[in-house]
């Protein structure tokens, strides 16, 4: 990849988002198929990998400690498991990109190995708090060694003997729940997670796919160490993130119908369609179905007339990489919308109450950051011209904006987009946005 090469969406005003689309893998998901093929026993096989920038780095992880696999072509990936003890000595430090969900979890598998790594990323992960599962994992008897801090690069110390602890997560953050279970299958004893608030689980439900006891009571997850993980088959649904930017477009432009197949629909991930609904938003849940543990469903969404809401808080960690696309559902609405409790919205990959702020202002909408949320009060969008501060949400958000502004709406840095959208705007001109993408 070329760093030095810079992205710009161009996207002219106004049209409407019709027809039926599929986005790309879930993000997550991805992440965790990777991880849990690559330490099982036996072949596993992807199917509806997310091919994004993010996923690639932890393949190359993986690859990089003696991981034999094929792909990914077309979302299909058959990795050959290494089994929980079986991977190699990585050369060289590993490069986690733009990822803070790859970072995480790795850090959780590689405290538990026999050998030293070096975890690193871009400028943005660079950025981003790593102590938040250091700690944990000291806890637990390893040794990790970050930045000033509490950054990245992380340096990991192999051979510690684990052992087993009761975590009470001080924010609710599935990296971090996912990082000490993943160290908990290293660990002598048990290994329990408790967290504030409800967090996507597809850690527990893809530790259990793999074949290993995930015990799930309350707020508490526990897994005891020693275990092994079985090959299986893992089909990974449409990201709900990546079709959020058009349940947001379709129903703030008026005029659109369109349907999003395939869509996951985890309890723990749906906020979006549940704050929309709220505003107004006109959805449609079809075909609901399970897939490989994964409830999943086809999302048609047709233009509504939104209104301002208080967002509850109990949707907030079920929303969380939502916010950039239901801010621009805010700035479309009648009335004001209010978000607190959200302060884990400032370290996700830029500061996204600030970036999406300063980009409302500069397309004349009224918003207001506070320390934990956003008053956002509904109204005309200008066009204009924005920074996405290498935020691949950011961009995307302000992308799907143009639908409902007076002019064209020029994003900066969107190179990023390729770490969790790739063909973003390609399957966003099918569906109707008369996006250009410039690259400088
Ligand atoms: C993720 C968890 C969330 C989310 C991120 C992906 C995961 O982060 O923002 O995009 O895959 O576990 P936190 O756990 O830090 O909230």
């Amino acid at each position: 990849m070329n760093t030095n090469t810079k992205v710009d969406f161009i996207v002219q005003a106004g049209g409407k988002l019709t027809g039926n689309i599929r986005v790309p893998g879930d993000k997550s998901m991805s992440h965790r198929a990777v991880m849990l093929g690559s330490l099982a026993q036996g072949t596993t096989h992807i199917t509806g990998l997310l091919e994004g920038e993010d996923v690639l780095c932890t393949l190359a992880a993986f690859r990089a400690m003696g991981v034999r696999a094929q792909g990914p072509d077309r979302g299909n990936l058959t990795i050959e498991g290494a089994g929980l003890h079986g991977l190699k000595p990585p050369s060289r430090p590993l490069d986690m990109g733009n990822s803070g969900t790859a970072m995480r979890l790795m850090a959780g598998i590689l405290a538990g190995q026999a050998f030293d790594s070096e975890l690193f990323g871009d400028e943005s992960l660079s950025k981003r708090p790593m102590k938040r599962v250091s700690e944990p994992l000291a806890q637990m008897g390893a040794v990790i060694d970050t930045a000033d801090g509490g950054r990245p690069p992380l340096r990991i110390k192999g051979n510690r003997s684990l052992h087993g602890i009761d975590y009470r997560l001080p924010m609710p953050s599935a990296q971090v729940k996912s990082s000490v279970l993943l160290a908990g299958l290293y660990a002598q004893g048990a290994t329990s997670v408790t967290e504030p608030a409800p967090t996507r689980d597809h850690t527990e439900r893809m530790l259990r796919g793999f074949g290993y006891d995930v015990d799930v009571s309350g707020a508490t997850a526990r897994v005891q160490g020693g275990g092994g993980l079985r090959a299986c088959n893992v089909d990974v649904p449409a990201d709900i993130s990546s079709a959020a930017f058009f349940l947001v477009g379709a129903s703030i432009a008026p005029g659109s119908d369109l349907t999003l197949e395939h869509v996951g629909m985890n309890p723990t991930r749906v906020g979006v369609v549940n704050i929309l609904r709220l505003m107004g938003a006109n959805i449609d849940v079809l075909n609901a179905r399970e897939v490989g543990g994964e409830p999943v469903a086809d999302l048609r969404v047709r233009a509504a007339t939104l209104r301002g809401i208080r967002i509850p808080q109990d949707q907030v960690p079920l929303a969380i990489d939502e916010f950039p696309a239901l801010f621009i559902a805010a700035a479309c609405a009648d009335g004001e919308t209010v978000l607190t409790g959200a302060e884990e919205l400032r370290v996700k990959e830029s500061d996204r109450i600030a970036a999406m702020a300063q980009g409302l202002h500069r397309v004349g909408v009224d918003a207001k950051e506070t320390p934990d949320g956003i008053v956002i009060k509904g109204g005309k969008l200008r066009g204009g011209e924005i920074d996405s501060r290498g935020d691949h949400r950011i961009a995307m958000s302000f992308a799907i904006a143009a639908l409902r502004a007076e002019g064209t709406i020029t994003a900066r840095d969107c190179k990023n987009v390729d770490t969790s959208f790739p063909g973003f705007a390609a399957l966003a001109t099918k569906a109707g946005l008369a996006i250009g993408v410039k690259t400088v």
